[in-house]
């Protein structure tokens, strides 16, 4: 393990996770990360003693506590929420376990950050001195990497956050960046994969569909969501991408599905990994790339035209719903995986591309 793991893994340590994350009644409450990721990122935050960390996404608490622990007395971390529910639940259970580091705030992270406390150790109590933030981290993807987070950063920050690899629901990553000398001097040096929620503008309850990059969503008769992303159907009318849905719910054959009888079988050879397939086509994003939900049977990356869809869930099974012609191309691309030496997440780069007032991500295969 490295320096920076161990120096995490004895903070994760000290915290008592379920004080943070149980509800009365024993249910984690549902704005937890998965402490093995919050792990994972804070590793790569590279946090020291005395940094000032900047939290995009209270949640339950949890990640908050941490980086009281990894920032130590001299250090300070403020922690921001959409929902003024969490800011205050966290703020009673960080007060409770003595973090008096940490400063709760409610607001839109991916619009509006607010000035860091001055530290003391670069300062003197009470100095003005250069302010901003040494670590900022999200818990939360925002549509792009927003201007304002560099603006309230030090030169030589660095920034962990989830974002989109390409314009389509449940195409995340999770980028760390480092600001140079002026806000507009932004490298990214590491891509890990990650799902996460979108940044959203309110408080919100449910996780099911995502608010980015969904093209038509319906339900079926069962009550269970499905969804579609692909780039072409927005060339189109809504009922396209409707029909699309339609034929998924109706004649979809999936692996893992009810109707597994007449799959597609045979689209990854054993060994063959779904995750690292659906990094490799996020960073070459070929026409057609398609995400979906497909009610209980999971979600999936794959291939889309106006005739059929078929798709390659994280495990590797297939889906795959009308003409052939998809799984034909979605072939094609396994092929070209295959002659790139399956390239997953770990070796894939980040790309910065300036758009508006933010940043896209892009992945592109060395
Ligand atoms: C995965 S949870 C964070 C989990 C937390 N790190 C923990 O350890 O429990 C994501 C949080 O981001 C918040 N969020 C969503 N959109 C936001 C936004 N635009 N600005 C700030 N917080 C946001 C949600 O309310 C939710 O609490």
């Amino acid at each position: 393990m490295t320096q920076a793991g161990e120096t995490v893994r004895r903070a994760l340590a000290c915290v008592d996770e379920p004080a943070y994350t149980g509800q009365p009644g024993g249910a984690r409450i549902p704005q937890t990360s998965n402490p093995l990721i919050v792990a994972r990122m804070l590793e790569r935050l590279e946090v020291e003693p005395g940094h000032r960390v900047l939290e995009i996404g209270t949640g339950s608490g949890f990640s908050a506590a941490v980086l009281s622990r990894l920032v130590g007395p001299d250090g300070h971390v403020t922690s921001l929420d959409i929902d003024a529910r969490l800011t205050g639940r966290a703020a009673r259970l960080l007060a409770g376990d003595g973090c008096r580091n940490v400063r709760l705030m409610t607001g839109d992270g991916t619009r509006w950050v607010p000035d860091p406390v001055p530290s003391r150790v670069r300062e003197g109590t009470g100095g003005r001195g250069h302010a901003g933030f040494d670590r900022l981290i999200a818990w939360v993807a925002p549509v792009r990497v927003p201007d304002v987070w560099m603006r309230q950063a030090t030169p030589g920050a660095v920034i962990v956050t989830p974002v989109h690899l390409a314009p389509l629901a449940g195409t995340m990553g999770v980028v760390r960046l480092r600001r140079g000398a002026g806000p507009a001097q932004l490298t990214a040096d590491l891509l890990m994969p990650g799902g996460f929620a979108e940044a959203r503008p309110e408080p919100y309850d449910q996780w099911l569909v995502p608010s980015y990059g969904v093209d038509a969503l319906t339900r079926d008769a069962a009550g269970r969501m499905w969804w579609v992303a692909a780039e072409w159907l927005r060339a189109h009318e809504p009922i396209v991408g409707m029909r699309l849905l339609e034929r998924m719910i109706t004649d979809g054959r999936g692996a893992a599905g009810p109707s597994a009888a007449g799959t597609v079988t045979g689209l990854l050879a054993p060994g063959e990994r779904g995750g690292d397939l659906h990094a490799f086509l996020m960073a070459v994003r070929p026409d057609g790339l398609t995400t979906a939900a497909l009610g209980e049977q999971g979600w999936g990356v794959g291939c889309s035209e106006p005739g059929g869809v078929t798709l390659v869930g994280p495990a590797g099974d297939v889906f795959h719903a009308g003409a052939p012609a998809a799984t034909e191309r979605l072939a094609g691309w396994i092929g070209a995986w295959r002659g790139r030496g399956r390239p997953g997440m770990a070796e894939l780069v980040p790309q910065l591309r300036r758009h508006g007032t933010g940043w896209d991500v892009r992945a592109i295969v060395p």
